[in-house]
């Protein structure tokens, strides 16, 4: 069967890191095309730098290109509270040996879109601000029948992260997102109604830190970081927020979700940045129904795909790197 064609936008950040493991541990069950950043939990240099050290580490060989370095409107709202100053939990991956391609992120994703033959479409994992995404459909509108699906991480059909009711990578550019939601093409809404119950546990932490395994070990440090340096220590787990679009394309039947059109307030009152999902199905035509919200998930199950695929990534690169 043909491999799902995937581009991957994402603000590195912890979480899309480790993302980026999961990522590479199933790069076998997908054709990855590329990766861009977007300027998010840090500036565009850092989650660039990022992205490039954190896929050549994890073995994923794709093209690296720089994205928007703030959101269509507003000032960037970076979050090095949650993320660090380095942007990945203050942990140190070695310097890439590879560039950032010359195209910009966003022209980057249009040439790869035109490219493909007549029936072929790409995925969009978007685990970050959805600026580079609305920029290439408001530059490019033609590349909308080429794009499958966009499976992002962001939003909520109830709560928030940054507000009382907005998520972080919809809260920085919501404009972005009203673009997106607007476009038509199909969405499949990882919001923090999953995210939050797609977690480790402290001692899930724990164990990853003590191991000897290359991956396993900086993403547990990477973890620990968010666990004991911010509110989620009370909590004792940690969202591996990112991780969850990834996890959806590789076993969906561990989520629920429920048909919808995605909406998103602009204002500049308290309300900004809150999705809304509207899931009256009968007041709807079919075709209307363009996206799916993901509403619960098996949380045991995230935990264990994901973290055997972080000791079996770690074992495939022992001997690459010093232990
Ligand atoms: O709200 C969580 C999201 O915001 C994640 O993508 C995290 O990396 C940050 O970008
Ligand atoms: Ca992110």
């Amino acid at each position: 069967m043909e491999k799902r064609r995937i581009i991957v936008d994402c603000d590195p950040g912890v979480d899309d890191a480790i993302a980026l493991a999961y990522a590479a541990a199933n790069q076998d069950k997908f054709q990855i095309l590329g990766i861009t950043s977007v300027s998010g939990n840090q500036s565009i240099e850092k989650v660039t730098r990022n992205a490039l050290n954190v896929a050549e580490y994890f073995g994923l060989d794709v093209p690296v290109a720089r994205g928007m370095e703030g959101p269509l409107v507003k000032e960037p709202l970076l979050a090095r509270e949650i993320h660090g100053e380095n942007g990945l939990g203050q942990c140190e991956f070695p310097e890439a040996s590879g560039t950032v391609v010359k195209e910009h992120a966003v022209l980057f994703l249009y040439k790869k879109l035109v490219e493909l033959s007549k029936k072929e479409k790409i995925t969009i994992v978007a685990t970050g601000p959805l600026t580079n995404i609305a920029m290439l459909l408001k530059l490019f509108p033609e590349v909308k029948e080429k794009i499958l699906e966009i499976v992002f991480m962001g939003g909520a059909a109830m709560g928030g992260n940054v507000t009382p009711s907005a998520e972080f990578n919809i809260y920085v550019d919501p404009e972005a997102a009203s673009i997106v939601f607007m476009s038509g093409i199909p969405l499949v809404m990882c919001g923090l109604d999953v995210t939050l119950k797609c977690t480790l546990k402290r001692n899930q932490v724990m164990k990853l830190c003590q191991s000897g395994n290359p991956a396993a070990k900086i993403c547990g440090d990477m973890a620990g970081f968010v666990l004991e340096n911010t509110s989620t220590k009370y909590r004792g787990e940690v969202s591996v927020h990112d991780a969850v679009p990834w996890m959806y394309l590789l076993h969906p039947e561990i989520f629920t979700g429920k048909r919808t059109i995605l909406s998103v307030e602009c204002s500049d009152g308290q309300a900004r940045g809150t999705t809304v999902c509207d899931l009256r199905w009968w007041n709807h035509d079919e075709e209307e129904l363009n996206s799916i919200v993901l509403l619960d998930a098996d949380q045991e199950r995230f935990q264990e795909y994901l973290i055997t695929a972080l000791y079996e990534l770690g074992e495939s690169m022992k001997g690459k790197y010093k232990e």
